[in-house]
């Protein structure tokens, strides 16, 4: 079983992803850490986005430490900025779909996996057994984001996070290379008014309508 989940920034994709995953022991990939790692990567190079070209984004993709996914140091807003600079290079992006097709097709719990991002759908696994659109209003995940942000300790103000986001959603909605769109076959859950447990419940429901969860 696949499970695809896309959907803009802070709108609950990542929730519902781990959760989905826990409920039936499948594995879970963010995918937006291997763009953030990536971005990373070039920051303590002293790359930024006023330096960056695309031969030196390629060499980070090519080099990644993958341990970086697993760092606080990627959730930063500064990260972040650099991450949807660098996702929108088409080389990156072709060389992390190899990896993120492998995750899918033998994931180490040999059950299933689910995949967040902006093109798992539409792009990664256009076969996926199921996908999800996940969004919610500007100002409510600029909210969620920044109390994120500062409960891990980075001081930060709602008004910058929200341009920040505006930003980042713009660039990767009109980007010509794997845009954030819903799949044509994607369930579109709008989380502005719902809670996590409530779209993990409406999330289940579809699941369960797929069929055998094996
Ligand atoms: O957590 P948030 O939704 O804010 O961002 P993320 O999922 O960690 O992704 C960071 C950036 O990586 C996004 O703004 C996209 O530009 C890029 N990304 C992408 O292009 N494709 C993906 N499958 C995942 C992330």
């Amino acid at each position: 079983m696949i499970i695809a989940i896309d959907g803009s920034a802070a709108s609950g994709k990542g929730t519902l992803a781990k959760r989905v995953a826990a409920e039936f022991g499948y594995d879970y990939l963010d995918t937006g850490a291997l763009y953030r790692a990536v971005a990373l990567s070039l920051l303590n190079a002293s790359v930024n986005s006023n330096n960056i070209d695309e031969k030196q984004a390629v060499n980070a993709t090519l080099t990644l430490d993958l341990s970086l996914t697993q760092t606080a140091e990627i959730r930063t807003d500064k990260v972040a900025a650099l991450a949807s600079i660098v996702a929108a290079i088409s080389p990156v992006r072709a060389e992390l779909l190899a990896l993120q097709r492998s995750f899918a097709a033998a994931p180490p719990s040999g059950k299933g996996a689910v995949l967040d991002g902006r093109d798992i759908g539409t792009i990664v696994l256009p076969n996926a057994d199921i996908k999800f659109f996940i969004d919610a209003d500007l100002d409510i995940r600029a909210e969620r984001r920044t109390k994120e942000l500062l409960q891990a300790g980075q001081s930060v103000m709602f008004r910058d996070v929200l341009a920040d986001m505006k930003a980042r959603d713009d660039q990767d909605r009109t980007r010509s290379v794997a845009p954030l769109k819903a799949a044509d076959d994607a369930i579109t859950i709008d989380t502005s008014k719902t809670d996590a447990a409530a779209v993990l419940a409406l999330a289940l429901s579809h699941i369960d309508r797929v069929g055998p969860s094996e």
